[in-house]
């Protein structure tokens, strides 16, 4: 049985003033029926797993870089995430993709640090509007996938979530049955490439707009096993909601 997970991703917000979120949080949710999951920004990291320590809340990356050290000025490789107490690392966030320009082949090469460093990366997958609109929708996933998870994946060290773009901090999200064909189409995918042992173990997230309000209906589709969640993260009441229903 796979575990659902719970996992926020702060993307460029907070500041250390923003833990007592995270002290709410751990107080509210001493044994959650799911995994909790926090990716702040990287120079919360270190407080943060130091508060989290033993509480039911893991903390995580949201990018690594390929190589362990060097000269790389203002990246930050999987080790020294590991270092500062991340079990995760969110990988080839569309964000990413847009603002950096990382291609499959970077965030494969991503992905492959983060099992060096021992972390669970978690790969991000998901089309444009003009995409879906075009019908490439499936087409665009695969290839994704296919580019941006090594070979060696298992259910201990990937996580996939998938996050169209035109959902995610915009409100609308995909009906049901659009989440749910992509989502059975992703474990297929797994399951020819890795085997259906591997892919039966592999966690699927959905991410984009996940909120109190839509959480329940959208977990309630087939092989959703959690959310990647941005802006209802932030606040322990909203993102409290959503662990709630996840650890249902
Ligand atoms: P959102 O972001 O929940 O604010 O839409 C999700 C994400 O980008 O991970």
């Amino acid at each position: 049985m796979r575990r659902r997970l719970a996992a926020g991703n702060w993307k460029m917000n907070g500041t250390h003033a923003s833990l007592d979120e995270l002290r709410t949080l751990a107080q509210q949710h001493p044994s959650p029926g799911c995994d909790i999951l926090i990716c702040p920004p990287a120079t919360l990291l270190d407080p943060m797993s130091r508060l989290c320590r033993d509480t039911a809340i893991a903390c995580g990356g949201q990018d690594c870089h390929a190589e362990p050290k060097g000269a790389h000025t203002g990246d930050i490789s999987a080790e020294m995430l590991a270092d500062a107490g991340a079990e995760y690392v969110i990988l080839g966030h569309s964000e990413r993709r847009a603002d950096h320009g990382e291609t499959d082949e970077t965030v494969a090469a991503k992905a492959l640090a983060a099992w060096r460093a021992g972390l669970t990366a978690i790969i991000c997958v998901g089309e444009s509007e003009a995409q879906r609109d075009n019908g490439a929708t499936l087409e665009v996933i695969g290839a994704q996938m296919d580019g941006s998870i090594p070979d060696g994946a298992d259910g201990d060290n990937l996580v996939v979530a998938y996050e169209p773009i035109w959902a995610i901090g915009t409100g609308r999200v995909p009906m049901l049955p659009e989440i749910g064909e992509v989502h059975d189409f992703m474990r297929a995918r797994l399951a020819a490439r890795f085997g259906p042992g591997v892919a039966d173990q592999v966690r699927l997230l959905y991410g984009g707009s996940m909120n109190p309000a839509n959480v329940a209906d959208i977990i309630s589709v087939r092989n959703v096993d959690g959310g990647l969640v941005g802006g209802a993260s932030l606040k322990a009441r909203d993102f409290g909601r959503i662990i709630a229903a996840l650890g249902k």
